[in-house]
C-alpha cells in the first residue's frame, strides 16, 4: 500500500474506533479514536470501511482478532472459526461470498449480537463493517466505557441471506450452535441483542423489540439487554433516544459488575 493510501486507511480506522492494527508481527499502531456521548447520528455517514490489514505472514492470526492471539479464548475461537468456516449446513453456504465468524476481543466483557451479514460484511468476511456497522461503532463508543475492539461482535447467522432477507427459522437453528459456542468461549458479562432477529433467536421468543426492551433478560446466567438494530436507527432517527437509554443501562450494569469484582 502506498503511503497516502495507508494514511487514509489509518484515518478511516481511527474514525471507526479501530485503534490497533495487526501488522503481521508484534508491532501495532495506535490510531487514537475519540467520540462523545449522543453524537452517533449527528455526523455525516462515513465512507465504506476498507478491508482490514490482517493476518500475520504465516496466516495464523485471523483478521477479526483485535487483541492478542495468545490467550486461551483467542486460540479456542480461532480454532472454532477454522472448523466451521466452510459450513454447508444450510443453502446460505452456497450463496455467501465469505463466512462471517465475528470480530473483536475473545475475552470481551460485552458481546453485541446482530442478525446476519449484509453485502459489505459478505464481501469482507467481517461483521458490521457497512453503514450500520459504522453507526454501531459510534453507539458502542458513545458510552465512553467501551471501544469497538474491546467488545465481541457477531451475528446469529454467519452467512448473508440473499438480498438481506430476514433469516429463516431453519437457518437460525442450523447456525445457533455456532453462536452458543462463541458465547461459551467468550463468557461475556453482558450481551446486547441488536434488533428483532437477534433478540428473538437468543431469547427463543416471537415478541417484538418494543416489548423486549427496558428489562434485563437472563441468558443462562448472562444478563441480556435488547435494543434496536443500527440499520433501523439509520431508517428512523426517532429510535436514537431509546438506543441511547439502552446503552446507558448496559454501561451502568457493566460498572456495577466491575465494582462487584473488586
Ligand atoms: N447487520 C447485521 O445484523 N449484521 C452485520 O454484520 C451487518 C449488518
Amino acid at each position: 500500500m502506498n503511503p497516502s493510501d495507508l494514511k487514509s486507511h489509518l484515518e478511516l480506522c481511527r474514525r471507526l474506533g479501530i485503534r490497533y492494527i495487526s501488522t503481521g508481527g508484534a508491532s501495532v499502531r495506535e490510531t487514537e479514536a475519540s467520540s462523545t456521548p449522543e453524537t452517533f447520528l449527528d455526523e455525516k455517514p462515513l465512507s465504506p470501511a476498507p478491508p482490514f490489514i490482517s493476518s500475520g505472514a504465516d496466516g495464523d492470526v485471523p483478521p477479526w482478532l483485535t487483541v492478542s492471539a495468545e490467550t486461551e479464548e483467542a486460540k479456542r475461537l480461532t480454532a472454532f472459526d477454522r472448523e466451521i468456516c466452510g459450513c454447508q449446513k444450510c443453502p446460505l453456504g452456497k450463496t455467501r461470498t465469505k463466512f462471517v465468524f465475528g470480530s473483536g476481543n475473545p475475552r470481551a466483557r460485552v458481546m453485541f449480537v446482530g442478525e446476519a451479514p449484509g453485502a459489505d460484511e459478505d464481501a469482507q468476511g467481517l461483521p458490521f463493517v457497512g453503514r450500520a456497522g459504522q453507526l454501531l461503532t459510534k453507539i458502542i463508543e458513545s458510552t465512553q466505557a467501551f471501544k469497538r475492539q474491546d467488545v465481541f461482535i457477531c451475528n446469529v447467522l454467519k452467512c448473508r441471506p440473499p438480498g438481506n432477507r430476514t433469516p429463516q427459522p431453519e437457518e437460525v437453528e442450523q447456525c445457533r450452535p455456532y453462536l452458543e459456542e462463541q458465547i461459551r468461549v467468550v463468557k461475556p458479562w453482558l450481551i446486547m441483542a441488536l434488533g428483532a432477529s437477534a433478540a428473538q433467536a437468543l431469547l427463543r421468543t416471537q415478541a417484538a423489540v418494543g416489548k423486549l426492551r427496558n428489562q434485563w433478560h437472563d441468558l443462562g446466567g448472562i444478563p441480556l439487554r435488547v435494543t434496536y438494530h443500527p440499520a433501523a436507527l439509520l431508517r428512523f432517527e426517532g429510535y436514537k433516544k431509546d438506543v441511547w437509554a439502552d446503552m446507558k443501562e448496559l454501561t451502568a450494569k457493566f460498572q456495577e459488575i466491575s465494582q462487584n469484582q473488586k
